[in-house]
């Protein structure tokens, strides 16, 4: 067995003088991941308006900002932080990746200035829970020396065959876990799939139906979901130890309809949001990330008929269980936190 640290030194501050890490998530609705590009100055001059509109905005330093704009990013994401108060908005960073020349000054000098201020820090190309461990010790000596009062989280993007190899140890690396994307893009590069895309299907990945006895007849093709398999495996990781997995990018701003097919995919198997990459992405999260009102009316009759959570009982011809009042509970309780946001499903689910 691969030596780990005893419960008690896993829950320690890993420097003196930094916060206690958390021992749950703190409970927060992020149905999306904004990405803004932080050197831009006409967005930073709108990002009252955007984290008005989001549950999460991120300054995005990485894959997507010029090379010769990386300092530039830096400071507006300090910008943008420093002169706005997000409220109930999350702040996140996607920093620059582990072996690049800006990582190190990304997180030194945002944690300085505004650490306080900053939930989550994303962690792209993560290959294993070194990676996390790095980060972890680093945090803990930069929130201590700059006074830091809460733990920042870290945020892995899953983009490599490495790290999807890895993800239960990275899942298991440290309290200051949060979650857990899906990089589509990455993730194929590292793989070496056949496609050039930024997320969603591929036309022509999928099973054709059995020919019939007619063989002229046309035999129907259906297209499957490219990465079923690797959302099953991160969904399994993060659950598993009380993390929040999340569907990343899609990159097809005009093709809505599969975008929305793409999130739906990974909410129903148990992610809790997507990234949204482009303004039109931010309702069809909003959609797809809040639970429907029909689900939500069935599992509240589930939970009243089963008061105690045990037994059985037949709600319109199906059976329930104490294994369906769990699920109903799942959705009742995000329905709630959806509901503690956003007045209009609030009535919609009457809670
Ligand atoms: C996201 O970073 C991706 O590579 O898909
Ligand atoms: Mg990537």
């Amino acid at each position: 067995m691969a030596a780990s640290r005893t419960p008690a030194k896993f829950y320690s501050p890993l420097a003196i003088g930094a916060p206690e890490p958390y021992r749950a998530l703190p409970v927060r609705l992020e149905r999306m991941i904004h990405f803004v590009p932080p050197h831009n100055e006409k967005i930073r001059s709108k990002i009252k308006d955007i984290a008005g509109q989001v549950d999460v905005v991120l300054g995005n330093l990485e894959d997507a900002i010029p090379a010769d704009q990386k300092q530039a990013a830096r400071a507006g994401f300090i910008a943008m932080a420093r002169d706005n108060d997000f409220g109930s908005t999350g702040l996140w960073t996607r920093i620059n990746c582990l072996n690049s020349p800006w990582m190190l000054d990304d997180v030194t000098e945002i944690v300085a200035q505004v650490g306080n201020k900053l939930d989550v820090i994303m962690l792209p190309k993560v290959e294993g829970p070194w990676d996390i461990h790095y980060l972890d010790q680093l945090l803990a000596q930069l929130e201590a020396k700059h006074s830091v009062s809460k733990p920042i989280l870290i945020h892995a993007i899953l983009e490599t065959a490495e790290g999807v190899n890895n993800v239960e140890a990275i899942a298991a690396a440290s309290p200051r876990m949060h979650g857990m994307s899906l990089g589509p893009a990455d993730l194929a590069a590292s793989r070496g799939m056949k496609t050039t895309r930024v997320g969603g299907g591929h036309p022509d990945y999928g099973v054709l139906a059995d020919a019939g006895s007619d063989a002229a007849a046309k035999r129907a093709f259906y297209q499957q979901d490219l990465w079923h398999y690797t959302v099953g495996k991160m969904v399994d990781a993060c659950l598993a130890y009380g993390l929040k997995p999340f569907y990343g990018p899609f990159g097809d701003f005009s093709d809505a309809a599969a975008c929305e097919a793409q999130f739906r995919n990974a909410f129903l198997q148990g992610c809790l949001g997507a990234w949204s990459l482009h303004p039109s992405q931010i309702d069809i999260a909003k959609r797809v990330f809040s639970p429907d009102d029909k689900e939500v009316a069935f599992a509240k009759r589930i939970l009243e008929a089963m008061p105690d959570g045990t037994g059985a009982v037949m709600i319109d011809g199906k059976m329930q269980d104490d294994a369906t009042w769990k699920q109903a509970k799942v959705i009742v309780d995000l329905a709630r936190v959806v509901a503690a946001k956003d007045p209009e499903k609030a009535a919609a689910y009457g809670l």
